[in-house]
């Protein structure tokens, strides 16, 4: 399947160098402008990230890749998609635009093959979706996934900041056999993973092609309390739609799957998982 995103929505940036902004950052981790993205060159412990960008130029945007035959639209809201045995696995990073800005709201839709190697088809184990903080920070809890014919390990994603392109792609592990036969291995979606006792813990910062920063994803003044509107009404942000709650945009007719209240950039055609076509 051919699902990869446009990268040239906005042209490039010029001027300030980001990675310069950065490394500076890494070196006086305290200044203002660059909280709430340690992690982008960072462990936990301090030490420089070998995996993950070191920087948030051009060339380290996350590529894409296909999405492959089981992805399957309407996952649960959740931060754990651990529903089987395996060895744990937590995966921590942020979701970045082209200045290293965190992007709050982004939407992340994750799903893998359990232990055996088998994707549920049929349910939702070993798939959910989640939002970033307003650090742009996700947390993922899971298991390292089974091998299946043909591919090396591998988790599937989709990322989405608020009102632009999914980006679909691949993350992968390191120092894995199958890496350097696996065609669709790249690099650059390596994760940076630690052994942790019994588990895995791996990071990995997603940076999109985004200039400036998306609509905030927190409350603003123009905020209503209307409650769910009755079927038929036209979606519009900043309304507290309940699960079943029907509504109409670009003259379709889409049914609310996930409780959520709406913002700009969340309308039903860009968040499949909120919303499924009725
Ligand atoms: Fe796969």
């Amino acid at each position: 399947m051919s699902d990869e995103e446009s990268r040239t929505e906005e042209p490039r940036p010029t001027g300030v160098s980001r990675k310069t902004l950065l490394r500076a950052a890494m070196i006086a981790p305290a200044v203002p402008l660059l909280a709430g993205v340690p992690a982008l060159a960072r462990t936990p412990s301090g030490q420089p990230l070998a995996a993950t960008p070191e920087s948030c130029d051009d060339d380290d945007l996350t590529p894409p890749q296909i999405e492959g035959p089981y992805f399957k639209p309407g996952s649960p809201l959740r931060t754990s998609i651990a529903d089987g045995p395996g060895t744990a696995l937590t995966l921590t990073g942020y979701v970045v635009g082209l200045a290293c800005q965190p992007i709050a709201g982004a939407l992340l839709d994750f799903w893998q093959a359990d232990n055996g190697g088998n994707y549920d088809n049929v349910g939702n184990r070993f798939r959910g979706h989640q939002l970033t903080d307003t650090q742009g920070k996700f947390t993922l809890t899971s298991i390292v996934p089974g091998l299946y014919p043909g591919r090396t390990r591998h988790i599937h994603v989709k990322v989405q900041a608020p009102g632009r392109p999914i980006l679909t792609t691949q993350l992968y592990f390191p120092n894995e056999p199958r890496n350097s036969t696996d065609t669709l291995y790249d690099p650059a979606l390596l994760m940076n993973v630690q052994i942790v006792g019994s588990g895995r813990q791996a990071t990995f910062d997603f940076v999109l092609n985004i200039q400036g920063t998306p609509p905030s994803p927190s409350p603003t003044p123009t905020k209503t309390t209307s409650p769910t509107p009755p079927t038929g009404g036209t979606w519009a942000p900043y309304v507290a739609y309940a699960l079943g709650a029907q509504v109409t945009y670009g003259g379709l007719s889409y049914a609310c799957q996930i409780a959520h209240t709406s913002l700009p950039g969340w309308e039903p055609p860009n968040t499949p998982a909120l919303w499924r076509r009725v």
